[in-house]
């Protein structure tokens, strides 16, 4: 009953297009969570950039030829998915919704694709495994410690977790201004006074208080599992952060600890393209995480084709970054993305509405994608290569 009316909420001529579930997910999420999915770090100038240099990139599309049907799948380290769009790791997704990790990757699996669980979740990644029919993925930060990060990483192998992913773009959390100027930490402080400023944009939203509230108010992360204290307090992650950073020396110990693939994310050059493979990835991803770390670094989809001549076709590639629409998808896969990966487009189905505007994120970015391959003239996912798109000139400097 209450699905079916999230459902109908999110459906046309209501929603159309990812835009329309920000639109909703403002009018429902106090600003404070609302601006943590939608801020970037500092002036936003990557933030912006990361959905322009889309439009940088124009299609060479092959006419008058007829491609009846397309099969949007795609294998990603030898598994395969319904559609080359996987669920990027976003912290405290709970915020957003009633156990909103294990909503989501629900929602993956009914999809047919991947869902990435942060290091920073509401929920157990036992209980978002179990509760998801398609694969799950384990984002690894530091924060707790080497010990604690060893004890997750063999909670995540016994769970049935596909890959780990190593962020490496995060040695202290980015300056996200709007998060700052909304109180975000005062309110995660637990002291009436300080949260007291604050609190009116929280009680404008009365809906969501009450179901942040019924779903147990602020919760602590339960996969940094820290001993003698039980899983970290909110507040305590951005120290935690900062005094456990990975460094490429890390990898020895994490290999040894994560018998399955590898995923280093957080690669913006050649350099960094090189080291990770060296250090035993199997999958890399360009991204400036979401830009929410340094600010002013490139746009994921300019950096790709630097990255994509440095692997050579030896590991995968995923992009995450700007994608709101299926052709922001085939573009990233002409440059030579094997799949890309949402954040932001899903949140603010999450946001919205829950699983429903989840799983209509996910419809709209398949119907896009099947669509431009139709007006691209391009029948399969393997056939898309560079010669489907225009980039500009000074592309290509790097890229060789
Ligand atoms: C966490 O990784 C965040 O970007 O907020």
């Amino acid at each position: 009953m209450i699905s079916d009316r999230c459902a109908r909420r999110v459906s046309p001529p209501r929603v159309v297009a990812i835009e329309d579930l920000r639109r909703l997910a403002r009018a429902h999420l106090p600003r404070v969570v609302f601006d943590y999915i939608d801020g970037g770090a500092e002036g936003e100038v990557t933030l912006a950039g990361n959905r322009h240099v889309f439009d940088h990139v124009t299609f060479r599309p092959r006419h008058a030829v007829a491609v009846p049907a397309v099969d949007p799948a795609r294998t990603v380290l030898g598994t395969r998915l319904a559609l080359p769009i996987l669920l990027a790791p976003v912290g405290s997704s709970r915020l957003f919704h009633p156990r909103g990790e294990e909503v989501a990757a629900r929602e993956a699996g009914r999809a047919g694709t991947a869902y990435i669980l942060s290091t920073l979740s509401g929920c157990r990644l036992e209980d978002v495994k179990a509760g998801s029919a398609g694969p799950v993925w384990y984002q690894l930060y530091l924060a707790g410690g080497r010990d604690v990060a060893r004890s997750t990483i063999a909670r995540a192998a016994a769970a049935g977790c596909g890959a780990l992913v190593v962020t490496i773009d995060t040695p202290v959390a980015g300056l996200r201004e709007r998060d700052v100027r909304n109180g975000s930490l005062p309110l995660l402080s637990g002291h009436l006074g300080r949260m007291l400023p604050f609190l009116p944009q929280v009680l404008a939203r009365p809906r969501w208080l009450l179901a942040f509230l019924r779903d147990g108010g602020l919760m602590r992360f339960p996969n940094i599992e820290l001993p003698g204290v039980g899983p970290m307090p909110y507040a305590d992650v951005s120290v935690a952060l900062e005094q456990a950073t990975v460094t490429w020396d890390d990898f020895g110990w994490i290999r040894r600890a994560w018998p399955g693939p590898l995923v280093v994310k957080g690669v913006l050059t050649a350099h960094d393209a090189r080291r990770a493979m060296e250090e035993g990835a199997q999958a890399i991803v360009v991204s400036n995480h979401g830009a929410r770390q340094l600010d002013g670094v490139a746009p994921t989809l300019r950096a790709l084709p630097e990255v994509a001549a440095a692997v050579g076709g030896r590991v995968e590639i995923l992009l995450d970054g700007g994608v709101r629409r299926g052709s922001d998808v085939v573009k990233a896969l002409c440059l030579g993305a094997r799949a890309v990966l949402i954040g932001r487009a899903y949140a603010y189905g999450l946001g919205a509405a829950g699983g429903a505007g989840v799983a209509r994120a996910i419809d709209i970015l398949r119907t896009d994608l099947v669509r431009t391959m139709k007006l691209l003239g391009c029948p399969s996912l393997d056939a898309l290569d560079c010669s489907w798109v225009d980039i500009p000139a000074d592309w290509a400097d790097r890229a060789t």
